[in-house]
Order: structure tokens, then C-alpha cells, then sequence
């Protein structure tokens, strides 16, 4: 397929076409992710939580984002490929997130990074676009301060705080931010934001109304246990904990009863009298 730029990008943005982003965190997720032709592939760092199972996102270092990085990276080979900075790898200064952002693309193989934060990180993202660095920015609920949030909770939901998403969008955007995802947004706000911008708004749990929509992967799929919390925006396209569970426990019950492997399964030898040898 036809390797996606960010002209691609600026491109379906014109033509009011919405992009799609999903997550990966692996060689085969990002394989089926751009096999399906998604525009682009997040290597979110929900993965922290998805795929490593830590409780949140603060715990996972730059390190290990790296290491997920790559394997996503030899498994996409057309859609735009964007790894999250990890809590504690850009806040301290620009040129601590320059660091870390050359590591992501350097070692993780991914074309931008992306970093929380509104009108306080502006100076951060003017650098890195300024050097190069493609940024994609990450406002709304913002899971890496979610305990100064207090809790995974809905942004923009009074004036005070739908002017301040939207100042935060405006900031970041005057930055030189290719776009933004915009999380747990009341739709008729995220609209209007999305209206207000000359650069992509990825909805997640912000409507229909922004640019382009980004989901979890692991989430979308189903691959998890039921009863597992899920957001309100999430919706199931897949069911693959249970193909999962169900295609172990086919293969348990077989090896149980010796009925696999069967004859087919196995190697046959060489010739016949160094079985009779052997014996
Ligand atoms: O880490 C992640 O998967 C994300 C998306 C939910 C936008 O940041
Ligand atoms: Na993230």
C-alpha cells in the first residue's frame, strides 16, 4: 500500500474525509491495523494497561514504549506511525522531550510523536516541530494527569472548561501540532472545537464531529475478559478474547484425550531400517 504522509493527512482533512487511527502494541496488531488500511497507527501508551497489564499509564518508561515501538514498526509499512511519550520522558523541558522524541523515531521507527497537555506545553511542541519532530498533540481528558483530573472524567462539560479545551487547542495548534486527539469530550463541544481549528481533531469519546476517530484496538476487538470496565465510547467490532479462550481450550481438551496431533502434525522418518536399528 501507499506509504501515508502527513500530506496524506493534510489531505483527507481538506477534503473533510474522516481519518481513521487505532492503537497497536505489537508486531501482529500493527500488521492487521494497516492491513485494514487505517490511515494511521497509535502506539499509545494504553498499552501499559492493555497489553502489559499495569494498573495505569504512568508506570511504563520511555524504555519499554521503545520496545513496542519497534515491533509495531516492522509490522506497518503504510499507515503514518505515531508513539505516545510516556509520562516522564518530555515534561521536565523541550530538550528533555527532544531527547526522548529522537529516541522514539530513531530506535521505535515511528514518523511523530505524541505528548499531553494544552497551552503549557506549547513552548515544548514549537521545538520539536521547529527541529522536525512531527507532533500530535492530546487534549480533553488527558489519561497521564488523571489524578489531578480527579479520575478518568469528561472535559469541557461547563464554559469555564469548554474555553479552556479550547484555548489549550488553539495553543497547541499556533505550536505547530499536525493535529490533536481529543478524548472524553461532550460531541456538541468537540464540534465546535474541531470548527474552530485549521489543523485534524481525532475524537476519542468526542462524537462525530471531529476529523477522524482513534480507538483502542485491544478494546475495539473485544480481547480482554468480560466484565472488564469499559469507556461509553468504546464499541465492540470483534470478539477476540473468546476465539481466543474458546480455540486454548479446543486445544487443551485434544491434548487431554491425545487426539492431537494427529498424523498430519508430525514428521515422518527417513528410511525404514533406522527405525528397525534404533529399536
Ligand atoms: O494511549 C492511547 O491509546 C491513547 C489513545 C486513547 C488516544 O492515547
Ligand atoms: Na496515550
Amino acid at each position: 500500500r501507499k506509504k501515508v504522509t502527513i500530506n496524506t493527512l493534510r489531505n483527507l482533512y481538506n477534503a473533510k474525509t474522516p481519518i481513521a487511527m487505532v492503537t497497536a502494541h505489537d508486531f501482529p496488531s500493527g500488521l492487521a491495523a494497516d492491513l485494514a488500511g487505517v490511515d494511521m497507527v497509535l502506539v499509545g501508551d494504553s498499552l501499559a494497561m492493555v497489553a502489559l497489564g499495569m494498573e495505569d499509564t504512568n508506570q511504563l518508561t520511555l524504555d519499554a514504549m521503545l520496545h513496542h515501538c519497534q515491533a509495531v514498526s516492522r509490522g506497518v509499512k503504510g499507515a503514518f506511525i505515531v508513539g505516545d511519550l510516556p509520562m516522564g520522558s518530555y515534561e521536565i523541558s523541550p530538550e528533555h522531550a527532544i531527547k526522548s522524541s529522537i529516541r522514539l523515531i530513531q530506535e521505535g521507527r515511528v514518523h511523530a510523536v505524541k505528548l499531553e497537555g494544552g497551552a503549557e506545553m506549547a513552548p515544548t511542541i514549537s521545538r520539536l516541530t521547529s527541529l522536525g519532530i512531527p507532533v500530535l498533540g492530546h487534549v480533553g481528558l488527558t489519561p497521564q494527569r488523571a489524578s489531578s483530573l480527579g479520575g478518568f472524567r469528561v472535559q469541557g462539560k461547563t464554559l469555564s472548561s469548554a474555553q479552556k479545551l479550547l484555548a489549550d487547542a488553539l495553543a497547541i495548534q499556533e505550536a505547530g501540532c499536525l493535529g490533536m486527539v481529543m478524548e472524553a469530550v461532550p460531541a456538541e463541544i468537540a464540534e465546535i472545537v474541531t470548527s474552530k481549528l485549521n489543523i485534524p481533531t481525532i475524537g476519542i469519546g468526542a462524537g462525530v464531529g471531529c476529523s477522524g476517530q482513534v480507538l483502542v484496538q485491544v478494546d475495539m476487538l473485544g480481547y480482554y475478559p468480560e466484565g472488564r470496565f469499559m469507556p461509553k465510547f468504546v464499541k465492540l467490532y470483534g470478539d477476540m478474547f473468546k476465539v481466543a479462550k474458546e480455540g486454548i481450550e479446543g486445544y487443551m481438551k485434544e491434548v487431554k484425550e491425545r487426539s492431537y496431533p494427529e498424523k498430519q502434525h508430525t514428521y515422518p522418518m527417513g528410511k525404514d531400517e533406522t527405525l528397525e536399528a534404533f529399536r
